[in-house]
């Protein structure tokens, strides 16, 4: 059966994907003006009939070239529908192609900023000045649009814009959702709210509404079980539960031992009203890891052991449960059904999805249409504290990735104390926010210092803090350095165990955020 084209009553908007690495930004940019919007491959067949709430089509980038072999597969009845389309890039170059226009293969790739000419009305462009800035990534271009259509304007190809003589069919050269697009949002905005006649109809209350009720219908009476780890996925996940279902939501915290101070204590108390078990199994976890250095073992024998502690956890809750609750997002979604094949996100490893066939849940995934930042707006939404909604994300292994070697119970006390001052100072001094991830590492280095009239020999701590949009590459952050030096003193002087501060100054690539 050929997948829904989509599932929610809510006004949308489709997004077939070339391949650009832009289009969950379109996705996005779409999603922050109110309306909903999906993607699906590009190698989807066009449906005779559209639902009714599709609202308007986009053909986004892709690295192809139109002309060329590689050019992936397209079903041309798309542009028979009956819905205002926008051609974006390659979007653009195909409907160029189809339409009987000439496209004129690229010698070299024109990437980085550009000065748009707008060279007549259009409703497209209402509100953007006659020239301004635009975001330019091809390699091919228009020569010549198909009959129907008028050039609408020009940067350093002739056709940076074209439209069909009905003002229902739109092609851009250029990437609007890009932020270096000075006009980028209005021109979103015209396609959404002026060309396409969408009213701006998806909400995190509605959002709320509908999960809320369309959970209480699939679960009954059953009882639903979450892992919660005190992440922004598990939270918003155990949260939305928790509104739809009460106390038949059963969450499940396991303390690895190897969590950041105090996280235990926050999330029983974030959630104390919930039916939550704490199980406390830093023994297991940290004698299983006893002696074990590599990285990927450490990461091999952490994620078997969560899987253990949980399952036995499941049992203890007696057989009556049948649902598990699981924070999928949708770039995971879209992964799986992108055409290209896994495009570069990050997966969760703390997910339970590795548990054995016998315990035979069904999966409620509340989260799957989401992308992160409108789950940290449903956080917001149910209630969770900004602390718990803005707080970086923390790896499953936890601790065992920042504690280079051996690791022990003493190496993990004195890891919690210096990261929890470093993330305290950066808080207070208000960059938490503005930093992808901020951490202390323990490095098994020992160095020498002295301390009043003392020599020490003790371990070196790394402090690392880095921007990034989803952690596939990242900068270090320029922190300033009367901070760095507040950090590296009250670390030295107030943390057992650690006698010199230094500062991760490296990008990603090429080393990675994490240093095991
Ligand atoms: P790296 O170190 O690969 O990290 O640059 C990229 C992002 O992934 C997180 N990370 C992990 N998350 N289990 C996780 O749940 C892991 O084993 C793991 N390793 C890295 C890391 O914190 C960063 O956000």
């Amino acid at each position: 059966m050929p997948e829904a084209l989509t599932e929610t009553g809510h006004e949308t908007i489709l997004i077939l994907d070339f391949g650009s690495q832009y289009t969950q930004l379109i996705a996005r940019r779409i999603r922050e003006q109110g309306v909903f919007c999906e993607i699906k491959p590009c190698t989807q067949s066009a449906p005779d009939v559209l639902p009714p709430q599709v609202r308007g089509l986009i053909l986004s980038g892709g690295p192809d070239s139109v002309l060329g072999p590689s050019a992936p597969p397209f079903d041309p009845n798309w542009l028979n529908v009956d819905v205002p389309v926008l051609g974006i890039c390659y979007g653009m170059q195909l409907l160029t192609h189809l339409g009987g226009g000439k496209v004129a293969r690229g010698t070299h790739r024109e990437y980085g900023k550009a000065h748009l000419s707008l060279s007549t009305e259009s409703l497209l462009f209402a509100g953007v000045p006659e020239k301004s800035t635009i975001w330019m990534s091809h390699g091919d271009h228009v020569e010549t649009p198909p009959a129907d259509y008028r050039p609408t304007a020009s940067a350093s190809c002739p056709v940076a814009a074209m439209e069909r003589d009905d003002g229902r069919r739109f092609g851009i050269q250029f990437h609007p959702e890009v932020t270096h697009t000075e006009y980028g949002t209005t021109l979103v905005r015209n396609f959404l709210f002026k060309v396409c006649g969408c009213t701006g109809d998806w909400s995190m209350g509605s959002f709320v509404e509908e999960q809320v009720s369309s959970i209480r219908a699939m679960v009954g009476q059953d009882k639903v079980l979450c892992g919660l780890s005190g992440g922004v996925d598990s939270s918003v996940v155990a949260a939305l539960l928790h509104e739809a279902i009460g106390d038949q939501l059963h969450c499940v915290f396991v303390d690895t031992g190897l969590l950041r101070k105090d996280e235990r204590a926050s999330v029983a108390a974030e959630f104390s009203e919930y039916q939550l078990t704490v199980v406390d199994a830093e023994h297991e976890f940290l004698s299983r890891l006893k002696d074990v250095t590599d990285p990927e073992r450490k990461r091999k024998i952490i994620g078997e052991t969560f899987i253990r502690v949980f399952e036995e956890e499941a049992r203890n809750l007696g057989g009556e449960i049948k649902w598990l609750a699981q924070g999928t997002l949708y770039p995971d979604v879209i992964e799986s059904v992108s055409f290209k094949g896994p495009s570069a996100t990050i997966k969760s490893h703390h997910n339970v999805g590795g548990l054995p066939d016998d315990l035979q849940f069904a999966l409620i995934e509340p989260l799957r249409e989401l992308f992160k930042d409108e789950v940290r707006a449903l956080g917001k939404e149910l209630g969770l504290s900004d602390q718990r909604v803005y707080r970086h994300p923390f790896p499953g292994p936890g601790l065992a990735v920042r504690i280079l070697g051996d690791i022990t119970r003493e190496r993990c006390d004195i890891l919690r104390e210096a990261d929890a001052i470093f993330i305290d100072e950066i808080r207070e001094a208000g960059h938490y926010r503005a930093i992808w991830q901020a951490f202390a590492v323990l490095l098994p280095v020992k160095t020498v210092g002295v301390m009043g009239d003392e020599r020490t020999y003790e371990n070196v701590c790394a402090i690392r803090a880095v921007t990034s949009r989803d952690g596939m590459t990242a900068d270090w952050y320029h922190l300033p350095y009367d901070l760095m030096g507040r950090i590296s003193t009250r670390i030295i002087n107030e943390v057992k165990g650690i006698n010199r501060v230094c500062y991760d100054i490296s990008s990603k690539p090429p080393a990675t955020i994490e240093w095991e």
